[in-house]
């Protein structure tokens, strides 16, 4: 062992080496350095008499990664009976015109932070809503939550009510304030998102403006794409000068590595590998993808083309917080093809944390990165099940088909632990 370690943890520790490899350390050690980092992790020395913070019975994971959600959409999960655009002017829309009142931004985004480390998610991709105010609230709950992300305030300059609808002037300039003031703050745990919310509410010079501001400060940007065919048609329509849809965000210099584009569902193979060519990242959602009906992601073709894709909840038309309920349903939407429970768990931690630009520093447990993991404890989900009866398949299966929040009994970032009360405590 060596004496940069300021804290040690001891259970059962599995991490993945690659989408097929995974290392199960039935007794393992997870030596963490003063400033987070992991010093090492191997199998415990049972003859060593350092300090080590026991968890028996326990199994520890790197940190979920949700790569995509909504902040302002907590309360409008599961409402029955429409497709996306309906869906977004039924509730989407007025949920999010609530965040234009302060106390009801700090109860939800309280609540949405608690749930994100209830559920063992340690490093997400946000969406706020239009509101800089309520966007830099967001923020400062998140730096006080602990958990790595990163936010962008919404971008929306057409097609949107009254309430949401902003200038195009504005949006980028309250964007690049929010960028200048979050970018990097928490120690590099919180990093902004230009965020025009999908094409249809964007003018061009709105989306092509967002990707210089992103580009020239070293930001991310997202949006969505190709979620169902009516939003297709609706982008035929309002931007007929271009090829497709991948063109359209090609034109206005939307695609790069820092680039996440949510659902990219109705796709032509040509798409995808531009996608790919530009190492532009897709948040795969599947749950949202079966509540809206919004069609299924060809994982195959997806993976074809040499597209990256990480794990979204996509909270509200995601139903569940829980990146173990994206792992299965991911599974559920192919049809000719399967994903198997270690590439389900790669998904969840390194290509999550991959496609948030943040594989160097996060995702598995190689010395350097941060310690950013939660501890389970199967019997959570049923007492029946002990760990140590379990081989590494089996455990893997039972994480991806029965996993929960029930199951996490605590999260830490970078080798401290994230205290939820403490959210409340703060902002209450
Ligand atoms: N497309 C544009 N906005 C949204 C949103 O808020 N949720 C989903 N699922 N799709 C969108
Ligand atoms: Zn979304």
């Amino acid at each position: 062992m060596t004496n940069r370690a300021a804290k040690r943890f001891r259970a059962r520790i599995m991490h993945s080496l690659s989408p097929e490899k995974v290392e199960d350390i039935r007794d393992g050690v997870l030596e963490v350095d003063d400033s987070g980092r992991i010093v090492s992790f191997g199998w415990a020395d049972p003859m060593s008499n350092a300090q080590v913070q026991e968890f028996p019975s326990r199994l520890i994971i790197p940190g979920l990664v949700d790569v995509h959600s909504h902040i302002p959409q907590l309360d409008a999960r599961g409402k029955h009976g429409s497709t996306l655009l309906a869906w977004l002017d039924r509730y989407i829309l007025p949920a999010e015109m609530a965040f234009a009142e302060p106390r009801v931004v700090d109860d939800v985004a309280v609540r949405f932070f608690k749930k994100l480390i209830l559920n063992g998610t340690t490093t997400a991709g946000l969406y706020s809503t239009v509101h800089a105010e309520a966007t830099n609230r967001c923020f400062e709950i998140a730096q006080a939550a602990g958990v790595r992300c990163f936010i962008g305030k919404v971008m929306m300059d057409r097609n949107a009510p009254a309430g949401l609808l902003e200038t195009t002037a504005d949006s980028l300039g309250q964007s690049e304030a929010l960028c200048a003031k979050w970018h990097g703050a928490g120690n590099g745990r919180l990093r902004y998102a230009f965020t025009p919310r999908f094409a249809p509410t964007c003018s061009f010079e709105l989306l092509k403006d967002a990707a210089e501001l992103a580009r020239s400060a070293g930001a991310y940007l997202q949006s969505h794409i190709a979620e169902t065919l009516d939003e297709n048609d609706r982008v035929k329509e309002l931007f007929p000068g271009h090829r497709d849809y991948v063109s359209l965000f090609e034109d206005a210099g939307c695609l790069g590595p820092r680039t996440i584009l949510a659902h990219a569902i109705h796709l032509s193979d040509d798409e995808y590998r531009r996608l790919a060519a530009s190492d532009t990242k897709i948040a795969h959602c599947p749950t949202s993808n079966f509540f809206l009906k919004s069609g299924r992601m060809s994982v195959r073709r997806v993976e074809g083309a040499g597209c990256a894709y990480g794990f979204g909840t996509d909270v509200g038309a995601g139903t569940s917080m829980s990146i173990f309920t994206e792992m299965r349903h991911a599974d559920y939407a192919q049809d000719e093809h399967s994903i198997p429970p270690a590439k389900a768990l790669w998904l969840a931690t390194m290509g999550g944390a991959a496609v948030m630009s943040m594989d160097s520093e996060i995702g598995n447990f190689a010395p350097g990165k941060f310690a950013d993991f939660c501890v389970l404890d199967i019997s959570g989900i049923d007492p029946v099940y002990r760990l140590d009866a379990l081989d590494t398949d089996e455990l893997l299966s039972l994480l991806m088909y029965r996993g929960d929040s029930q199951m996490i009994e605590s999260t830490y970032v970078a080798g401290e632990r994230l205290d939820v009360d403490a959210i409340s405590r703060a902002f209450s």
